[in-house]
């Protein structure tokens, strides 16, 4: 059947291997603290080679407990990316520390690395670093030795990056500790909200722990302030039987970019940076045509998104001086294309060429 409109995203239908885990969740009676927590535990941490994985309600709170284990308060700064999405600076300002933001490199949408360099002073505590849209920053090794010689925190934000890596190491095992989220949207995806803490840090581990868990050492012995940030059994259970797929589907997500690479090459836009471990969370061109070229897009029945329309530099609520020209440029002019396991060749196909014609009226 020919293709003639093509979803941005579409979630359903769920695998059997979902399905039959919900019901065994269901039968088993047992929804927070069971077996299914400790199999998504074991399976996380094997499939990262990292010691310890805490399991959270989302990736905002395993940032912000990150912040707290870290001791990190008023007074301290912690450097982030000025484009990304609201919790990597959210969560800094939540604690009433200093946001230091960095410009990003448009090549990559990562941080600059020479801004990096330029904003840390005795302050700087800690780096919340985003991985973008599926991409490891090319530059992680370097950041982790700058990170170190500084003696500053390096805290991975791999909440767009599951199974990506650089040079065959995995995303979220090149800083001190890593942020996941487990958004349905996601590389590996739950059914609702869940997050995870990873690390191979057992001080930084037990600290999250507490953090994460009222505070509490054994049921009832509360040894410090804590929140109540837990993944349930059912977000657990079913992320288990999702990770097997986690390679499968990135390597689909891959094969659907190739299409993009070599439908769109030639035309007066920008391609996202390619490379061997990138996972294609999200494909994201740029163009100054952008809003012209979506509304074109969406008269031939193709959703979009836009990653993201404002450069948390540029956002009230962070009351920030700072000028970042290139995150503000991406705000602009970045378009994010349909990119999903669950899209077909032919739906691509029909976005590139949609791309194409646009180009050429
Ligand atoms: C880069 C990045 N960091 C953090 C988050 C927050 O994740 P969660 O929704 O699990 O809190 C997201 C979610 O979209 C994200 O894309």
């Amino acid at each position: 059947m020919p293709v003639n409109s093509v979803s941005f995203l579409n979630l359903t239908p769920l695998r059997d291997e979902v399905k039959s885990v919900i019901e065994e969740v269901l039968e088993e009676g047992v929804f927070m603290n069971g077996k299914y927590l400790n199999r998504f535990k074991d399976s996380f941490s094997t499939y990262l080679k990292q010691d310890y994985v805490i399991p959270t309600a989302n990736c905002t709170d395993s940032l912000e407990i990150i912040l707290r284990s870290l001791e990190i308060k008023k007074g301290d700064e912690v450097i982030t990316t000025a484009f990304s999405w609201f919790s990597d600076a959210s969560v800094i300002q939540l604690l009433g520390a200093e946001i230091a933001f960095c410009d990003i490199d448009l090549n990559h949408f990562g941080i600059q690395i020479s801004e990096l360099e330029e904003r840390i002073s005795t302050k700087t505590k800690a780096l919340i670093l985003p991985h973008l849209f599926g991409l490891v920053h090319p530059e992680i090794e370097k950041i982790a030795s700058i990170c170190k010689k500084n003696n500053i925190h390096l805290i991975e934000d791999c909440a767009q990056a599951h199974g990506a890596s650089l040079n065959g190491k995995l995303v979220g095992t090149f800083g001190d500790v890593a942020a996941f989220s487990f958004y349905p949207t996601k590389n590996l995806g739950a059914l609702g909200d869940a997050g995870a803490i990873v690390t191979s840090n057992q001080k930084i581990a037990e600290k999250c722990n507490l953090w994460a868990n009222h505070g509490q050492s054994g049921r009832n012995n509360h040894v410090q302030m804590g929140r109540n940030s837990r993944m349930d059994e059912l977000q657990a259970a079913v992320l288990s039987s999702q990770l097997p797929f986690l390679d499968m589907n990135n390597t689909k997500r891959k094969k659907l970019a190739m299409l993009y690479y070599n439908g769109l090459n030639s035309l007066d836009l920008v391609l996202p940076m390619n490379s061997k471990g990138h996972v294609f969370h999200q494909f994201v061109i740029r163009t100054d045509r952008r809003d012209e070229l979506r509304k074109y897009l969406l008269q031939k029945e193709i959703e979009t998104d836009i990653h993201y329309p404002e450069a948390l530099s540029d956002m009230a609520v962070f009351n920030n001086s700072s000028l970042c020209s290139n995150a503000l440029k991406a705000s602009k002019t970045v378009l994010s294309l349909p990119i999903h396991p669950m899209h077909t060749e032919e739906e691509i196909n029909y976005v590139t060429k949609s791309v194409k014609l646009f180009f050429k009226d």
